[in-house]
């Protein structure tokens, strides 16, 4: 069987991940997520103070980015987790102030131009499944599979509060659409490789299917690709 490139994007809280980490599991391939390095980079602001409610300090951001590494570790129970510094980030990259940070540093082109370096490393090899929001069209835009996933913000921002209630967390839907809406129109408008379908990328939206059917799906789109 041929080893090959898959490439998910889409809107946040889609489910990327969630599809990306099944596959790489059944395919025996590498999952990156690549939220999870913009994450780290917006918590190394948030740890230096460089990231205030109005401004990043981007000058500060850009002397040091060379001296930020990030690593993905398989725990215990299989699940990868992210390392910043070599040090375990996985639960507090997952914050809101976290994510919303993320979501500003990964405007600034030098950001992106390390990352998207560390990435395309990561893959030389092939057998690898990437989720993020420019993987089809920046990071591997010859991926021989190039998933675009998509579902409605109400859908999305009622699928994360489930998600923080479970964990404990007091969220008011109003506040979290609103959220899933600032962020889609940020990764969508950003100057710098903003979110986009590939031409040639299939586009799933899972507002109405089940994870089974969903699965069906990639299984059938990955067994062609790999014949
Ligand atoms: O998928 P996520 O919510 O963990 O991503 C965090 C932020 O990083 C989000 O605002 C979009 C941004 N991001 C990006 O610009 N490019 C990627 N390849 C992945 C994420």
């Amino acid at each position: 069987m041929k080893k090959i490139i898959v490439a998910i994007d889409g809107f946040s809280s889609c489910g990327k991940s969630t599809m990306a980490k099944e596959l790489a599991r059944e395919a025996g391939y590498v999952y990156v997520d690549t939220g999870a390095m913009y994450r780290a980079v917006s918590l190394f602001c948030i740890q230096n103070g460089w990231m205030t409610d109005s401004e990043i300090n981007a000058k500060e951001l850009e002397k040091h980015i060379h001296s930020i590494r990030i690593e993905f570790k398989t725990n215990a129970e299989g699940v990868s987790e992210t390392y910043l510094n070599g040090k375990n980030v996985e639960s507090e990259i997952r914050s809101l102030e976290v994510a919303n940070g993320a979501s500003r540093v990964s405007t600034l082109g030098f950001v992106r131009r390390e990352l998207v370096r560390q990435q395309q490393f990561m893959g030389v090899e092939k057998g690898i499944v990437m989720d993020g929001r420019d993987i089809g069209t920046v990071v591997f835009p010859m991926a021989e599979l190039k998933i675009f996933l998509t579902a409605s913000p109400e859908i999305r921002a009622k699928r994360r509060m489930d998600e923080m209630t479970a964990k404990g967390e007091t969220v008011n839907y109003e506040d979290v659409l609103a959220n899933v809406i600032e962020r889609d129109d940020r990764d969508q408008n950003r100057t710098e490789s903003p979110l986009r379908k590939a031409d040639d990328a299939v586009v799933i939206d899972n507002s109405s299917l089940t994870r089974e059917e969903q699965r069906g799906i990639l299984r059938t789109l990955f067994a062609e690709r790999t014949l």
